[in-house]
């Protein structure tokens, strides 16, 4: 008889998902063309486990407090939740050339000092990395590299140096001799990032893994990668700008979406302490269309300006074009500022702008962003010293937003004097800044009145 072929099956790019038949669409998330063939490992006899699973009662297991190892840069510590946490594992993404590694040899040559620290690069040589090293001044830190492609001497590496920090840099390049696919594929990405993450776990290093995304920003590899790690943050910067912004997009040890601000200069990443100042523009004379908010990123307050431009549109179809922030909820806000607010824009285009490549998640930017948009329309300014946040309901009415207080500290501490904020928001007296002018409004017809 002949022997039985090893079963293949079929993963999916996008989602991680299998399927025992290739097609050209995957059955689990709907994404094309992302299959791809994965021979199945020999299936790994059950049994293995080796007696009563033992399971115990809650009080009875004791933890450490976890302990957190300061990298040395503050913004890093704050996405991280505070630093880094032994057999933490974290996934660094962004697009090429955004400056992935030279955070990382920054970050590790600082903590090369005490206990070890090996950087894996699989994309440079280490002449390349040596040149880099030298351009940030960390060349003679005594941090240990390695070359290499493959994961088996990468572990076996690790293993004899027993560095506290470990970076791969980047998880694509790494391949499994035992798997049979092409490096970069998902088998490969997975398997190699399952044996790291074991190995960082058993032995309590921290594990840092640069991983390269995709055409639309995604980490590319399946999604189970995002899985596997306790950390994923996200590189991101506004084509042309040099500052770069750090974001946890998940972590299991800290606040989800904290962002961290660096600067990149000629001389390596620094991290940026006061980043309100470098969302806004302060403008000689107020501008028309142009409005400052106080945004919460994370646990941090941020004053970011908006800016609006409405103009009669040549096209039968008007266009409404949100750079920053959420383009379905702009039309949204559109509809409540011609029904509750008595504005139309029907007929112009509509175009916002959260300066500084800033990406605003929360509806505390509704009222700013209808007000820049009414500035813009009657081309009035919005006082230059006046800051705003508000969430607008449906019905026209202004909603409160978390933390109030905070927003208003991170205001008054950059000099403004007005803040036009929802009623409900409204802090008790000893609260308030004593240097803000609170303006409180319920329903968006008073802010808009609140303006005049
Ligand atoms: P790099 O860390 O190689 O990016 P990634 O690993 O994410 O691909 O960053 C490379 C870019 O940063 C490159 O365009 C040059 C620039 N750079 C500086 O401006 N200053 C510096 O000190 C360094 C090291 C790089
Ligand atoms: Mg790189």
């Amino acid at each position: 008889m002949a022997p039985a072929r090893p079963r293949s099956s079929f993963v999916c790019r996008e989602c991680g998902g299998t399927t025992p038949k290739w097609a050209g669409q995957c059955p689990g998330c709907g994404a094309w063309n992302s299959l791809e063939e994965a021979v199945a490992a020999p299936a790994s006899g059950r049994g293995q486990y080796g007696g009563e699973p033992t399971v115990k009662r809650l009080p009875e297991i004791q933890a450490e407090s976890e302990t957190r190892i300061g990298t040395g840069t503050g913004e890093l510590d704050r996405v991280l939740g505070g630093g880094l946490v032994r057999g933490g594992v974290v996934l660094l993404g962004g697009d090429p050339g955004i400056g992935k590694s030279t955070l990382l040899l920054e970050t590790v040559a600082g903590l090369a000092r005490d206990g070890g620290a090996l950087y894996v690069s699989g994309e440079e040589s280490l002449e390349q990395v040596r040149l880099r090293a030298e351009r940030i001044g960390v060349a003679e830190a005594g941090l240990q590299l390695l070359a290499e492609t493959a994961v088996e001497p990468v572990l076996a590496a690790a293993e004899r140096i027993q560095p506290s920090v470990l970076v791969v840099d980047s998880i694509q390049t790494l391949h499994c001799e035992a798997v049979g696919s092409a490096p970069g594929s998902v088998v490969q990405v997975r398997e190699s990032s399952a044996r790291l993450v074991r190995f960082a776990k058993q032995t309590g290093t921290v594990l840092f893994l640069v991983g390269h995304v995709t055409k639309d920003g995604q980490i590319a590899g399946p999604r189970v990668l995002e899985h596997m790690v306790d950390t994923v943050l996200y590189f991101e910067s506004d084509s042309g700008s040099r500052h770069r912004l750090l974001r946890a997009v998940k972590n299991r040890f800290g606040a989800a979406n904290e962002l961290g601000v660096f600067a990149m200069l000629d001389h390596g990443l620094k991290e940026v302490k006061n980043p309100s100042a470098i969302f806004l523009t302060r403008h000689e004379t107020p501008v028309p269309g142009s409005g400052v908010m106080v945004t919460r990123e994370g646990t941090r307050p941020l004053l970011v300006e908006i800016q609006a431009l409405v103009a009669e549109s040549p096209a039968s179809q008007p266009r409404r074009v949100a750079v920053g922030v959420d383009g379905n909820r702009l039309a949204m806000l559109l509809a409540v500022l011609h029904r509750h607010g008595g504005v139309a824009t029907g007929g112009d285009d509509v175009f916002i702008n959260a300066v500084g490549g800033v990406q605003i998640s929360e509806t505390a930017s509704d009222l700013p962003i209808l007000l820049s948009v009414l500035s813009s329309l009657r081309d009035q300014p919005i006082p230059h010293d006046w800051v705003m946040f508000g969430e607008v309901g449906l019905a026209g009415e202004i909603r409160p937003v978390p933390n109030g207080s905070e927003r208003l500290a991170e205001a008054a501490k950059h000099g403004f004097r007005y803040a036009l904020i929802p009623a409900k928001n409204q802090p008790p007296a000893s609260q308030c800044p004593s240097s803000l002018t609170l303006i409180t409004a319920d329903r968006l017809a008073e802010a808009i009145d609140a303006l005049r």
